[in-house]
C-alpha cells in the first residue's frame, strides 16, 4: 500500500468490480428513479433524449474521465480531496486549494437533506408491509400522510415529524457505519451486495409495470402499457426549441451521474496508480445510464400513465419527483395486483440507491479530515457525524419553510455546475490536456478518442459556462433574489438557510488553511505529475 506524505498508510479498493460498483453506486441514486422521469416526461419525452446524450457525451463522460483522473493523481500524493489535488495540478497557485473547497462543501451539503430523504424511502418501505400505505391510499389522503410524515401538518396519521426523525437516526448511523469501516471494508462491501439488490429490485418493478396490460379495460381502454410507454417516450421535437429543455438535460446528466460532487475524486483516490481509470469510468457511467433510462424510465410515470392517463400523468410529472415517488406511487401500489410487494420493492429500492449515493458524498470530506488534517478516521466520523446530525435536524424541523428546497437548490444544482467548470479549466488549461492524457492513459483498458482532447479543451469548457449563464439568467436569478416568497417565516429561514451554508463554507476555508499551517500545500516548482 502507498505510504503517504503524513506517514499514513491510505486504504486501496479490494477489487475493480468493487470500485466500478462503488461509483456505479454513487451515481444510481433518487434522481435515476423519481428526477429522471419527470425531467424526461415535462421536457419532450423521447426528444429529451437528444440533449440529454450529447450533454452525456460532451459533459458527463469528460468530467468522469476528468474526474477518475484527477483523483487517482491525487492519491498518489495523498490527497482525496480537491484542495490538495488543486494545489499540485496548478503547480502549487495559493488560490487553488481553496476553490477546491467547493468540492468538499457540494457533496456535503448534498449530504445532509439526501440521507434524511433516504430515511423517507425507508420508512415508506415499512409502511408499505404494514399497510399504512395502503390505508392511506384507499382513503385518497396520500398527500395528507407525506405532510403529515414530513411533519408539514399534523393530522390522523401523524402529530408531528418524529417518526421520520427516527427513522433518519437509524439511517444516518448506517451511513456512518460504513464509512467508519472504510473505503474496503464498508463502501466496497456495502456496494457489492446494495447493488446487485438494486439492479434485481428495478428489473423485477420495470417488468411488473411493463406486464400491467390494460388495468381498468371496461372505462378506460384505451389506458395501457403501449400508451403508457407513448406518453414517456413518444418525442415532441418541438421541446428541442426551448433553451431550457437544454439546460434540465445537462442539469440531470450532472446530478446523475454525481460529477461535480467531489464524490468521484475522493473514490478515484483509493485507486492503485496503475489501475485503469478509462474503461472503469465508462463501465460506471453506462451502468448509471442503463439502470436511469431503462428502469428509471420504465417504472414511475409509465405506470402513472397506465393506471390515470396521459393528461393526468403530464399533470404529476408537472408536480414534482417527490410528488411521484411518494404520493403517486403508493396510490398506483394500491390498486395493483402484487401492490404490497410491488410497493415495498420500490420504497427499499430508493433507499438502497439512496445509500449508496450518500456515503459518497460524505467520502470526500472525511478524506479532507483524514489526509489534510490527519484525522484518525475515528474522529473523523465523530466531528462529521455530529455536525451532520445537527444540520440535518434542523433541516427536519423547518422543512415547512423550504430549507430543504434552498440547500438543494445551492448544492444539488447551481455549484455542482460551478465546481465542475472550475474542475475542467483546471485539468485543461493548467495542469495542460497533453499531460493530463498522459495521466489518464496510464494504466488504460482503452484509448480515449483523440477528438475528447478537443473536446475537453474547448467544448466541454464552454458548454458549461453557457449553461452557467442562461440557467443562471432564467432561472436562478429570481431564485437568489428570493423573488415571490410572500411567507415571511419562509423568507427568514431561507435566509437562515444561506446564512448555515456560509458558515459551512467559512469552517472549510478555515480548515483549509490550517492544514496550509500543517504544510500540506507546500510551495512547489512547477508542475510535477
Ligand atoms: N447521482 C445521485 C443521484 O442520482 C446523486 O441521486
Amino acid at each position: 500500500m502507498p505510504k503517504e506524505n503524513t506517514g499514513r498508510v491510505r486504504g486501496n479498493w479490494g477489487s475493480r468490480l468493487g470500485v466500478i460498483l462503488a461509483v456505479s453506486g454513487s451515481a444510481v441514486g433518487l434522481g435515476n428513479f423519481l428526477r429522471f422521469p419527470v425531467k424526461a416526461a415535462s421536457n419532450g419525452g423521447g426528444a429529451f433524449m437528444v440533449p440529454y446524450f450529447i450533454a452525456f457525451l460532451l459533459v458527463g463522460i469528460p468530467l468522469a474521465w476528468i474526474e477518475w483522473t484527477l483523483g487517482r493523481y491525487g492519491g498518489k500524493h495523498s490527497h482525496g480531496s480537491a484542495p490538495g489535488i488543486y494545489h499540485r495540478i496548478t503547480g502549487g497557485k495559493s488560490w487553488a486549494k481553496y476553490v477546491g473547497a467547493i468540492s468538499i462543501f457540494v457533496p456535503l451539503v448534498i449530504s445532509f437533506y439526501y440521507v434524511y430523504i433516504e430515511g423517507w424511502a425507508l420508512a415508506f418501505s415499512l409502511f408499505s408491509l404494514t399497510g399504512q400505505l395502503q390505508t392511506a391510499a384507499a382513503a385518497g389522503d396520500m398527500p395528507a400522510f407525506l405532510n403529515g410524515f414530513l411533519g408539514i401538518e399534523k393530522n390522523q396519521y401523524f402529530s408531528g415529524p418524529w417518526t421520520a426523525f427516527t427513522i433518519f437516526i437509524v439511517v444516518f448511523v448506517l451511513n456512518y457505519a460504513v464509512i467508519f469501516r472504510g473505503v474496503k471494508m464498508g463502501i466496497e462491501k456495502l456496494n457489492k451486495v446494495a447493488m446487485p439488490i438494486l439492479l434485481g429490485c428495478g428489473i423485477i418493478l420495470a417488468v411488473r409495470v411493463l406486464t400491467l396490460g390494460t388495468p381498468d379495460p371496461v372505462n378506460h381502454p384505451e389506458w395501457n402499457v403501449i400508451s403508457g410507454l407513448g406518453f414517456m417516450w413518444n418525442p415532441d421535437w418541438s421541446q428541442l426549441l426551448r433553451a431550457r429543455v437544454w439546460i434540465e438535460a445537462a442539469g440531470q446528466i450532472f446530478f446523475t451521474l454525481s460529477v461535480g460532487m467531489g464524490a468521484i475524486l475522493a473514490y478515484a483516490s483509493y485507486l492503485r496508480q496503475r489501475d485503469d481509470v478509462v474503461l472503469s469510468s465508462l463501465t460506471s457511467a453506462s451502468t448509471n445510464q442503463f439502470v436511469e433510462v431503462i428502469l428509471g424510465g420504465s417504472v414511475g410515470l409509465v405506470a402513472a400513465a397506465i393506471f390515470y392517463g396521459a393528461a393526468q400523468a403530464q399533470t404529476i410529472a408537472q408536480g414534482g419527483a417527490f410528488g411521484l415517488g411518494f404520493v403517486t406511487m403508493p396510490m398506483i401500489f394500491a390498486n395493483m395486483g402484487g401492490g404490497t410487494i410491488m410497493g415495498f420493492l420500490w420504497f427499499f429500492l430508493l433507499f438502497v440507491a439512496g445509500i449508496t449515493s450518500s456515503v459518497s458524498l460524505l467520502q470526500p470530506a472525511i478524506a479532507f479530515l483524514e489526509d489534510e488534517l490527519s484525522l484518525s478516521r475515528h474522529s473523523a466520523v465523530l466531528y462529521l457525524g455530529a455536525a451532520g446530525f445537527c444540520i440535518t435536524s434542523f433541516v427536519i424541523l423547518t422543512m415547512a419553510y423550504g430549507t430543504l428546497d434552498e440547500m438543494d437548490f445551492w448544492a444539488g444544482t447551481v455549484m455542482p455546475v460551478i465546481s465542475a467548470t472550475i474542475e475542467v479549466i483546471l485539468f485543461a488549461y493548467f495542469l495542460g490536456v497533453r499531460r493530463g492524457f498522459e495521466e489518464m492513459h496510464r494504466g488504460a483498458d482503452m484509448k480515449v478518442p483523440g477528438i475528447y482532447k478537443f473536446i475537453i479543451k474547448f467544448i466541454t469548457p464552454i458548454y458549461l459556462c453557457v449553461l452557467l449563464v442562461v440557467w443562471g439568467y432564467q432561472e436562478w436569478f429570481s431564485v437568489i433574489m428570493m423573488r415571490g416568497i410572500e411567507d415571511p417565516n419562509q423568507f427568514f429561514f431561507k435566509l437562515l438557510t444561506r446564512i448555515l451554508l456560509l458558515v459551512v463554507f467559512g469552517v472549510l476555508i478555515l480548515l483549509i488553511v490550517r492544514a496550509d499551517r500543517r504544510g500540506r500545500f507546500p510551495a512547489m516548482k512547477g508542475k510535477e505529475l
